[in-house]
């Protein structure tokens, strides 16, 4: 299998850990869609093409599992829950998580939803007057509502008293999860390095502020089943009977990997409407030509040109740029044979930017999306098979309803000598130093 040296790699190394998004697409423009990276013991692949990808995560799953770096620096945060959990018993915390997400669940919570989405933007864009406008870095914005909604829809909780100390938590943990992954040399867990000593500092904040929300929780006793607050995910949780620490897991696995990802996906989409004022105009009027507000479940076929838009930018822009497997047993991965061990990496960031799958890649072209038929092979911002994100369509129906709150009065564009931000891969794509855009509220509204 083809793929740079190690003197190729000793040379790329600054440029890898800077930017890892830029190097991947080089190394698979160079050397095609299956490529080995030079370590010592088992191979590491990226594994580009569609029909591989599919094997590895989908047709033979239970070959490839999730002990590899990315996740097991995740779990330094997480444990066992859902995402980096590398344990069979995963898929029992999945059963007990499932119905939070189901579609009845999902309209009941659109509300609470929407209310996040309103206050994020009455507090982030203050009151501006119908014709005016300013810059604002949606990035943040995007931010407070992806952890709002996580709050209020999964949790029944009001976070914004912990918001502040959540988002830093987080971001803390994300950044120091990223470091973990790119290390060059494994450092023991209890080994007193600045990066460990930090995570601990980071877990233990985390796990403050879970504490805290179980023992409300468990004070207040189970909300009503039937009411918006009965059979969410924090009751779930705590009903199935799981030990503290394993609730503890799952909440703040839900907070990293349901504010982080749907923040950058919805920050990215709002660039791309920006810089493409026909695509958000057809947008908005599409949305406001709707008799109710916004669902969690529009998407899924009343609302086809928002829903385009949305899958269009999570192509461009996948929020979760790699995902990692480890085999099991041998196995053959594009006519090659691979030994029990061998890492495989998949990059959506790459994978959707095939020019084989589609036309024009680099292009945002949403009316892509509009024909039933186009090929999906090669589309997986959710990841695919049996470890398929469980938030998917929370995600999409939050990014519709956001958009449907902010787009329906307001009008994004690119500020004065604007340049696009460089996308930085971090837990989830995001722009490095933030997304300034102009937010003007429209005449007449
Ligand atoms: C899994 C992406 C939103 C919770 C995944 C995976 C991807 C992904 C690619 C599969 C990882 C793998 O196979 O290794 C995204 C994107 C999102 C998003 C792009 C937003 C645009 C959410 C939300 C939640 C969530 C809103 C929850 C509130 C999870 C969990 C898993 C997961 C718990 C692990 C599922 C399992 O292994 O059973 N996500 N996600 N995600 N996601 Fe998401």
């Amino acid at each position: 299998v083809p793929g740079p040296t190690s003197l190729d790699m000793a040379r790329a190394f600054r440029s890898v850990r800077r930017d890892p998004l830029s190097f991947l697409v080089e190394v698979s423009q160079r050397y095609g869609d299956l490529v080995a990276f030079p370590v010592p013991g088992p191979p590491a692949l990226l594994v580009n093409d569609p029909d591989d990808v599919r094997h590895v995560l989908q047709t033979a799953a239970r070959n490839w599992g999730k002990k590899t770096v990315q996740y097991g620096a995740l779990s330094r945060v997480t444990g066992q829950g859902l995402l980096a959990s590398a344990e069979p018993g995963w898929i029992e915390h999945r059963r007990v998580a499932a119905p939070a997400f189901h579609h009845q669940r999902l309209e009941a919570v659109s509300d609470q939803v929407r209310a996040a989405a309103d206050e994020a933007f009455s507090a982030g864009l203050g009151a501006l007057s119908p014709g005016s406008g300013r810059v604002v870095d949606v990035a943040s914005l995007t931010h407070r509502v992806g952890l709002d909604a996580v709050g209020r829809a999964l949790f029944s909780a009001d976070l914004s008293g912990h918001a502040q100390q959540l988002l830093d938590a987080t971001s803390d943990a994300a950044e120091l999860v990223v470091r973990l992954g790119r290390s060059i040399l494994p450092t023991a867990e209890w080994a007193p390095t600045p990066t460990n000593v930090r995570l601990r500092l980071t877990r233990r904040r985390l796990d403050a502020i879970t504490s805290d929300l179980i023992a409300e929780r468990r004070a207040a006793g189970r909300p009503t089943a039937g009411s918006v607050h009965g059979d969410d995910l924090l009751g779930l949780l705590l009903d199935s009977g799981m030990a503290d620490a394993e609730v503890r897991d799952e909440l703040v696995t839900m907070v990293i990997a349901g504010h982080e990802t749907v923040a950058g996906a919805l920050t990215w989409t709002l660039m791309l409407l920006a810089e493409h004022p026909a695509a958000q105009d057809r947008l908005r009027s599409e949305l406001s030509g709707l008799d109710r507000p916004v669902s969690l479940l529009d998407p899924r076929d009343r609302i086809p040109w928002t829903r385009a838009v949305i899958d269009e930018a999570l192509r461009l822009y996948p929020p979760a740029w790699a995902i990692s497997r480890r085999s099991l047993g041998p196995d053959v991965i594009g006519g090659v044979e691979v030994p029990a061990g061998t890492l495989a990496i998949i990059s959506p960031w790459l994978v959707h930017r095939r020019a084989e799958s589609w036309p024009d890649p680099a292009s945002f072209r949403p009316e892509r999306f509009l024909d039933p038929a186009a090929a999906r092979s090669g589309y997986l911002p959710f990841g695919q098979g049996p470890r398929l994100c469980i938030g998917r369509d929370f995600a999409i129906g939050e990014m519709a309803v956001v958009l449907d709150r902010l787009l329906v009065d307001h009008r994004v564009g690119l500020p004065q000598g604007w340049s696009r931000p460089e996308a930085q891969a971090q837990v989830a794509v995001h722009p490095r130093g933030g997304m300034p855009l102009l937010v003007t509220r429209l005449a007449g509204t």
